[in-house]
């Protein structure tokens, strides 16, 4: 039974792309078959608390002497991590908030990120999801086109491609629809013809990944 765990993250529930950039994938992914199931996680509707301690960025058995890890919390990061784990394919509504990831999506990525369990705490250690794939639909209000002055303003792509590619080993894709402001602000009017174009492209890509990729 191939599972999408499915990640929103926008604080707009009736107008957020990313919203609509994420159902496009998990439609055309439930289109392959019966079997092809989805797992949701609306992680504004039903937000993460932030980590109750730092002893959580450990497994059991290497927490620092003494640390106290409430029990409920500890068994909220497994369930999380667990989740994670019967995956085959991650997809990941992203939204550009303040040039990163919303933080009820950092709250997620502190909740998975543990050395020694998703990613190896030493050269050479396990990476349980190593080549799986991950999908992130990213939305930026603004532009971040190479040689202007905001290149390299995005923090939020770098660090789901760090956390999820680098430490985890997944096959990263990121899909992008910039300019999404351009509808709503005068100033940024000049830019709508290209932010429906890249809306599109990126549901297009969304819906055709979707098909391909677990
Ligand atoms: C709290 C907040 C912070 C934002 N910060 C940025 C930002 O730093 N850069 C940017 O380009 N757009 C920013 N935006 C605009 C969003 O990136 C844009 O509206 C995007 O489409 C939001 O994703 P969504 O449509 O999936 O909700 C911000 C929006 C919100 C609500």
């Amino acid at each position: 039974m191939p599972t999408l765990l499915h990640l929103d993250s926008s604080a707009d529930l009736d107008r957020g792309r990313s919203r609509a950039l994420t159902a496009a994938f998990a439609d055309a992914w439930r289109a392959r078959g019966a079997d092809y199931t989805v797992v949701y996680r609306d992680l504004q509707s039903d937000p993460l608390p932030h980590l109750e301690t730092a002893a959580l960025h450990w497994p059991e058995g290497a927490r620092p002497a003494g640390a106290i890890v409430p029990a409920a919390a500890a068994a909220l990061q497994q369930e999380i991590i667990d989740e994670l784990l019967a995956a085959d394919v991650l997809l990941v509504g992203a939204p550009l908030y303040n040039y990163t990831v919303p933080s009820t999506l950092k709250a997620w990525l502190d909740r998975v990120h543990v050395p020694g369990v998703l990613t190896p705490a030493e050269p050479g250690g396990a990476q349980p999801l190593a080549g799986r794939p991950a999908v992130v639909a990213v939305t930026r209000g603004g532009t971040y086109d190479d040689g202007t002055a905001t290149a390299g303003w995005d923090h939020g792509s770098p660090v789901l491609s760090i956390i999820l590619g680098n430490a985890f080993g997944m096959e990263v894709r990121i899909v992008t629809a910039s300019a999404t402001l351009a509808e709503r602000l005068p100033a940024m009017a000049a830019l709508r013809d290209r932010a429906a174009a890249e809306f599109d492209a990126a549901a297009a890509t969304l819906r055709s990944l979707a098909r391909e990729v677990g």
